[in-house]
């Protein structure tokens, strides 16, 4: 034989058996679209915050000017600062014996020895890392005033830039002696103003005299025009991750340091001026304003229901409530507090509900007692818990009960229904804990995974992170039979330096803009392209090692009649399938497809989209490859 004929042979021989041991290694993706072997929840997916990095007082509680209240320490008037223009004569003290509530004892009294018209005298408000300002809006502010002996007359309130000193709008206020008053204005920008957050709040007058000063407070256009409301851009990225429950109000938030600072929910609704605030844990002061009613009042809007967690008995720094007799008052809240959610106008707290502005009960369907008490080192939990489960369930038996730490409940008749178990995860830790509810017992309470996120990304979820949250999703999908509802934390960051807490939370703002992250992205595919029972599906064709970083979960909903084929390659290789899919006929699918080049690729408040969803349509054929570093979510049609 001819050399060359021989070593050409010789080649294409290679070649067949080349190509035959990739075959060969080629997982076989079979999934059978007709064969529904589990449930998916339909509340799998839902959304938890608390007051921790600024997400709600600098963050989603839309009110701009910080420190309203005037809370002092020694450093001073946090966020405030005395205005002398021109050859004006000013102070201001905190009074501590003048103000216009019980529970607002204090108030700022500025003095003007000397005022006059471009000689102003007053106070400004920096706002939370600035304030945001946008053309052609309409700005609600009031504030609480009484004057002094010396009526100054006239307060003027108007934004200002920073970088220009421009005023972009005014407002006057006509001051009237007599005890405390409020006094309503609207400040509106001309359409030729340019977004920007370097702006600040002023309190002027131009004559001399005293007034004091309270729950000073200006809004911007909210999400569903709500008085005391909440920002839209964060209100519309919640809304577009599909969201099914909010549980509310925490984690930690929900506990405090101390008894003392627990969330109490009666001090949180009701008129602004008589919410004192309390400390919350993640060392700030939360102003309430963003309260229980707002907090349904959020769910509202957003067609969702929360997930009510309830004071336990229990602080972080470790002080507890014996149950018994002890324990009783904040039964009696849980108690109150659910009535306050659900209760007909004809109840104690549906009637303070409805005078509070929402006659119409809302709905519910789980109530979690307390949150991670399993850091409660006394032992004193489980009696807690059957205190509180005893309660409610003889009151509400409708509801389902939530426990949070995985401890003996020895009395049948307070036995939880769900277990909230918490994950953060570095994406190595996340991708290994794929497997875990695989094979767990189906016969005791059901899972609410209430905090899980892969960390490493900060002040937001990196790609790696994303690819580990996707695997997670997987997961939860395939045994949605036993995981009800989850809920990612935490879910917003102020980006602003010393605003942030927590590293790796899901939505990043600034007093102006917001953006998502790799993750947010992944979460918001999943939920939104999830079916109602999982299909029958197996992978074979390769050794699991060789599959370790690549996941996948196929769901169908049979009133969409769609397939939601999920494929998550979390590896830097492509990953090659053979797709063997029965009971479809379709030829083309909708595919989503996010990826990025590394684990470390990020989105960023000035970068907000280098990673975002590409959507495309998908010929289907069993020859598949997913890329490396790839998340696609793939709608096949059943019809
Ligand atoms: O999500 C941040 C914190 O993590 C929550 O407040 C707490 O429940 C958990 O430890």
């Amino acid at each position: 034989m001819n050399f060359g004929v021989a070593q050409r042979l010789l080649g294409v021989t290679f070649l067949i058996g080349s190509l035959a041991s990739i075959c060969a290694q080629t997982p076989k993706l079979t999934i059978d679209a007709g064969t529904v072997v589990t449930p998916v929840s339909p509340m799998l997916y839902g959304l938890m915050t608390e007051e921790i990095n600024h997400s709600y007082d600098g963050g989603l509680y839309a009110e701009m000017v910080d420190n309203r209240t005037f809370r002092a320490h020694w450093e001073g008037v946090g966020g405030w600062s005395l205005v002398r223009n021109g050859n004006a004569h000013a102070s201001y003290v905190i009074d501590g014996a003048s103000g216009p509530s019980v529970e607002l004892p204090t108030s700022m009294k500025l003095t003007a020895e000397a005022a006059s018209a471009g000689n102003e005298a007053g106070v400004s408000n920096a706002g939370y890392w600035g304030m945001a300002v946008r053309p052609h809006t309409k700005y609600s502010g009031s504030f609480y005033a009484k004057v002094g002996q010396q009526n100054p007359g006239t307060v003027t309130a108007a934004l200002i830039n920073n970088d220009t000193g421009k005023i972009l709008a005014q407002a006057q206020i006509e001051l009237t002696p007599g005890p405390w008053s409020r006094y309503a204005y609207s400040l509106a920008t001309a359409t030729d103003v340019k977004p920007s957050a370097a702006n600040h709040l002023e309190l002027t007058v131009t004559k001399p005299g005293t007034v004091s000063l309270q729950l000073v407070s200006l809004f911007p256009p909210t999400y569903k025009d709500r008085a005391n409301g909440n920002r839209a851009d964060l209100m519309e990225l919640m809304a577009a991750m599909h969201p099914k429950f909010l549980r509310l109000p925490g984690g930690n938030y929900l506990e405090g340091d101390l008894i003392q600072d627990r969330y109490d929910f009666k001090k949180t609704i009701g008129p602004l001026v008589n919410r004192a605030g309390h400390q919350a844990p993640w060392s700030y002061w939360s102003t309430d304003g963003l309260g229980t009613l707002e907090f349904l009042n959020w769910c509202e809007d957003l067609k969702i229901e929360p997930v009510l967690a309830v004071y336990a008995g229990y602080a972080l720094k470790g002080a507890y409530i014996h149950p018994g007799k002890d324990l009783e008052p904040y039964v009696q809240d849980a108690l109150d507090e659910v009535e306050y959610v659900t209760g007909g106008v004809d109840t104690k707290w549906g009637a303070i509900r409805a005078q509070n502005g929402h006659p119409a009960p809302f709905p519910l369907h789980y109530i979690e007692i307390g949150n991670e008490d399993m850091f409660d080192k006394s032992g004193s939990y489980p009696a807690r818990f059957e205190q509180f489960a005893l309660a409610l369930r003889k009151k509400y038996p409708q509801y389902k009960l939530i426990i949070t730490a995985p401890v003996e409940i020895k009395n049948a008749a307070a036995a939880p229904d769900l277990i909230d178990d918490h994950y953060y995860k570095s994406p190595a830790e996340m991708f290994d804990l794929v497997h875990h509810y695989d094979n767990a017992p189906r016969t005791g309470p059901k899972i609410f995974v209430g905090e899980w996120a892969t960390r490493s990304g900060s002040p937001t979820p990196n790609f790696g992170d994303a690819l580990g949250d996707a695997a997670w999703m997987t997961s939860m999908e395939r045994n949605s039979d036993l995981i009800l509802i989850s809920s990612y934390a935490p879910m917003l960051v102020n980006v602003n330096p010393g605003a942030m807490q927590w590293s790796t939370d899901l939505i990043g703002f600034d007093a102006l803009r917001a953006y998502a992250s790799p993750s947010y992205y992944a979460q918001a595919l999943f939920a939104g392209h999830v079916g109602d029972g999982t299909a029958k599906t197996s992978i074979t064709g390769t050794s699991s090692s060789d599959l370790a970083r690549f996941f996948y979960s196929a769901t169908v909903s049979s009133t969409q009649h769609v397939l939601h084929v999920k494929l998550v390659n979390a590896s830097n290789h492509d990953q090659p399938l053979t797709l063997d899919l029965t009971g479809i006929s379709a030829r083309t699918a909708k595919m989503t497809t996010l990826h990025a080049a590394s684990f470390q690729a990020t989105n960023s408040i000035t970068s907000p989209e280098a990673i975002k969803p590409i959507e495309s349509t998908l010929r289907i054929t069993p020859a598949h490859t997913v890329p490396a570093f790839t998340i696609e979510v793939i709608d096949i049609p059943l019809k």
